[in-house]
This record gives structure tokens, sequence and C-alpha cells, in this order.
């Protein structure tokens, strides 16, 4: 039974570190990557839920790939991700979360991906040649990461916050996270292997160790905790990565904090850990207290500008980046101003603007009215864009006549030259043109000349 896979990624970087874990999940079955999804005969779709939009693609696509089974009969496909509910393998998996996902015929598997180590009988009984599974946890499967010098480490899986818009505490569960040992393991294997950044991943990434089902698991010593002698997990943990700058970690970061688990000790993390990057990406929402507490987000404007202060004031040039929703469920133009102002007030260096969409069985879906116009939301998104393109442009303008230390991603032939893409500390995307071969994951000084599309371009120094 040895087949060629392709994995089709959607949603968040959470999706993406579980796709490196379902490649080496496959490679140790002896499956070969495809080079592309056409030549696939198991295809696997990693799918996100946080927007209809988001799902119909995926639902496109699947439908897409299904005609190819008219000339490959043996081809298998497979959901994963946050659109299914449960695992299967039926040809219309009733359980799946969307109504519209029943529809899909063609699907031969779906599966959690806390089932990913079930995935080989998964794929026997749809193959109907029965075999047993041998993994228990999915985080033991070890991931094939994409990149040797970065890499993503989930922390925590799951979200205790039930935003009332937010479809994520059904799609993954309940907030639980890994022990401190074993992401160190994981972190430190990485590093010995020449992994230069380090992204630690969590839906709130800050509240890492503090859920009722890690206390119940005793992962730390919550009296200390509690009582304040000892920092709160996250910033225990980042303590402990930040070490590991001795055997080469250069750049530590995370996404995406919570506001109402930003802590003291991981403000002041950023004044003195050698390791993390001088970005956070903080998500908002919305810039009104009404709102916020439509949301279900437990803070007002006024705390979240506190704490961007205290963070300017452990370190003064960080980049803040966020999320907005417009056009939720109730959104007066007097919020949505609101919205507008704190975001100039706040000044931040990018931002992800969504328009709310409806997720069934959400709070949102069940008691608040989706009264803003479609019109109303692309509208009000436009206007948001606008003034986040000009500001996102000043902090980008900042660092022209700057030299700034760039992590190299990736390259691509321009006439002689190679055009090589990479990241600031401040995790400002900059391109620049060399002769020189292979620069790829190395870290080079940059001359910012100009800023332009995003983007920054300079000049090797
Ligand atoms: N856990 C992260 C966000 C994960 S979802 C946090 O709390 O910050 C990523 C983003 O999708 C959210 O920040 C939010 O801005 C957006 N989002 C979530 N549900 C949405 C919905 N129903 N409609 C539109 N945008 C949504
Ligand atoms: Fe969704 Fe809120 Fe949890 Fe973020 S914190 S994943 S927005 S419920
Ligand atoms: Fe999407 Fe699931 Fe991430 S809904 S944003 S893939 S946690």
């Amino acid at each position: 039974m040895y087949m060629n896979y392709y994995i089709h990624t959607f949603g968040c970087q959470m999706n993406y570190s579980d796709s490196e874990r379902i490649a080496s999940y496959l490679n140790s079955l002896g499956f070969k990557k495809a080079s592309k999804a056409q030549k696939a005969d198991f295809v696997i779709f990693n799918s996100c839920s946080i927007r209809q939009k988001g799902e119909d693609k995926v639902v496109g696509q699947i439908r897409e790939t299904a005609r190819r089974k008219k000339q490959n009969p043996n081809l298998l496909i497979a959901l994963t991700g946050c659109m299914v509910r449960h695992s299967s393998t039926q040809k219309t998996p009733k359980d799946l979360q969307d109504k519209s996902l029943r529809r899909l015929s063609h699907l031969d598997i779906a599966f959690r991906i806390e089932d990913l180590p079930k995935l080989k009988s998964l794929i026997s009984n749809s193959l109907k040649s029965p075999e047993i599974e041998s993994q228990k946890n999915y985080f033991h499967i070890k991931p094939d990461y994409t990149s040797t010098f970065q890499a993503f480490i989930p922390i925590s899986t799951g979200c205790d916050k039930f935003c009332t818009y937010c479809i994520v505490p059904y799609a993954r569960g309940r907030e639980v996270s890994r022990p401190l040992k074993e992401i160190l393991q994981e972190a430190t294997h990485l590093v010995e292997n020449g992994c230069k950044e380090i992204t630690l991943l969590g839906q709130t990434v800050d509240s890492y160790g503090l859920s009722p089902i890690d206390r119940k698991a005793g992962l730390f010593n919550y009296t200390e905790v509690d009582a304040g002698k000892l920092p709160p997990p996250f910033v225990q943990l980042l303590n402990k990565i930040d070490k590991l700058h001795k055997k080469g970690l250069k750049r530590l970061r995370f996404t995406s904090p919570h506001p109402k688990d930003v802590s003291p000790e991981l403000i002041e993390a950023y004044g003195k850990l050698k390791t993390l990057m001088p970005h956070i990406h903080l998500p908002i929402q919305s810039g009104d207290n009404t709102c916020l507490k439509r949301m279900n987000r437990p803070y007002t404007t006024k705390r979240y500008i506190e704490i961007i202060n205290a963070l300017r004031a452990s370190c003064p040039d960080i980049a803040i980046t966020t999320d907005i929703i417009v056009g939720f469920c109730g959104e007066t133009e007097k919020e949505f101003k609101n919205t507008l102002d704190l975001y100039g007030k706040v000044g931040f260096d990018f931002c992800f603007i969504g328009q709310y969409s409806t997720r069934k069985g959400t709070y949102a879906s069940q008691h608040l009215i989706d009264d803003v116009s479609r019109e109303k939301k692309l509208k009000r998104w436009h206007i948001l864009n606008s003034l986040l393109k000009k500001i996102t442009h000043e902090k980008l303008a900042k660092f022209i006549g700057s030299e700034v230390e760039v992590l190299v991603e990736k390259s691509t032939t321009k006439a002689k030259n190679f055009l090589y893409t990479g990241t600031t500390p401040h995790n400002k995307v900059v391109q620049f043109t060399s002769p020189r071969k292979n620069l790829v994951g190395t870290f080079q000084n940059v001359g910012i000349k100009k800023a332009e599309n995003w983007l920054l371009h300079g000049e090797l120094i």
C-alpha cells in the first residue's frame, strides 16, 4: 500500500504546522510526497472554518479533485482541519459540521487532526485492507519540517475563550497545553539541527499552561504561579527557550497572544530576552467597548492601550500587528468610527481585517443578528484598509536609510542575479538582489533604500 500524497493547507499557521506532522506520518508509512496535486493518489485537504468563504474554497477544490476519480479510481480524498468534527471513513460523512459537506460524496476519509495516528487504519478501511495503527498522541509524531532554519512549534491546542463570533472553540475543542519538557525537547532538537528561528503557536498562546485541563494535569506548580512567586507558565517557557541562544537560536516569536492573558512578566520579557523579537501580534478585534462586550472579548480599549504603552516602554520600537473584524452584529457607524480612531491612535504596523461571517453553532449565530449588510461590511473594510495602507507605509518608510538584519527565506533568479526575500527582527519583509548564491537560511545585513508595495527594498552591505 504505497501511495503518492499531496496536502492542500488552508487557514492559520497551526494548520501549516499540522500539515508538517501529516507529511512526516505519511512518509513513515512509506508514502511519497507528490510534486503536484495532479500526480497524487492520496489528496488531503487541511481545512479552515473561520469564515464561510474559506470553507467554500475547500469544498470547491475537493469537488474539482474528485473529477480525477474517473481516470484514477484509486484516488483517495481526505479532509482534516477545522471543518471536521468526527473522524470517519465513509462515503458521505454525516457528522461533518457543515451540511453542504454532506454533498461531498467523493470524500473518502474525514479525520480530526488529533486522530492523525489513526489515519493508517482509516486509509486501510477505505481500501478495505484493515491494518493496525501505532502512535497515540499526534504531537508525538515528529513533523517533516518544511524549513531547516525556521520552525513552528504548537504549544497548546483548542481555545476556551468563546468569543461570540468564533468557531475555533467548537472546531478545536478545549484548551490543552503540551508539557514544557516536551516542547523544550522539540526546540532543542531543532536548534541542534540548525534551526535559527522558532515561532510558538497557540490560539491564545499566552494562556499556555493555565487552562482547567492543564491545572488538573498538574503541568506547573500552580501554588507558586498563583502566588506570583513563579512567572506565568508561558513566560517560564520563553525563558527556557531563550537559553537555546547558546546553541544557535537567534529568533523567538509567538502567535497569537490574547490581551486578557498578557502578564507584566511577558511585557518585561521583551526587554530582557536575547532571542525574543521586537514584534507582537495582539488581536484587538474592535476599537469599541460595547462591541468588544458583544464579542465576549474581556478587555476594554483603555486596557489594550495600557498594554501597548507598557510594551513600548519595555521595547521602544516594538512592531504591533493585530486582527480586526468589521461589520460584526450590531456594529454601528459610531462603533466603527471608534475602531478607526483607535487604529490611528495605536498606529498598528499591520492588520488582518476580516468581514464578519456568521458561523453556525456560535453564540452570535444564535443570539445576535447579522444586521450589517454585505455592502456596508465591504465599505468598512475598504475604509479601514485605506488607513491601514497609509500607516503601514509610514511604519515601513521609517526604516529607509537604516541597516537591518535579514533572515533570508526565499530566492528566485532574476536576470544574472538572485532576488532574495527575508524578514527583519520587526517582521518586515525585505527584498534585495545579489549575484551571491545560496543565501537562503543565512543572516545578511541589508541597507534599506525604499519602501514600496508592503515591502522594504535594499542592498547587501
Ligand atoms: N486566537 C486568535 C485568532 C484566531 S482566528 C485570537 O483570538 O486572537 C483569526 C482571526 O479570524 C480572528 O482574530 C478574527 O479576527 C477572525 N475571525 C474569527 N472568527 C471570525 C468570523 N466569524 N468572521 C470574521 N472573522 C473572524
Ligand atoms: Fe476564537 Fe476568541 Fe479563541 Fe481567538 S480567542 S480562537 S478569536 S474564540
Ligand atoms: Fe482556521 Fe482552524 Fe486556524 S478555523 S484560522 S485553521 S484554528
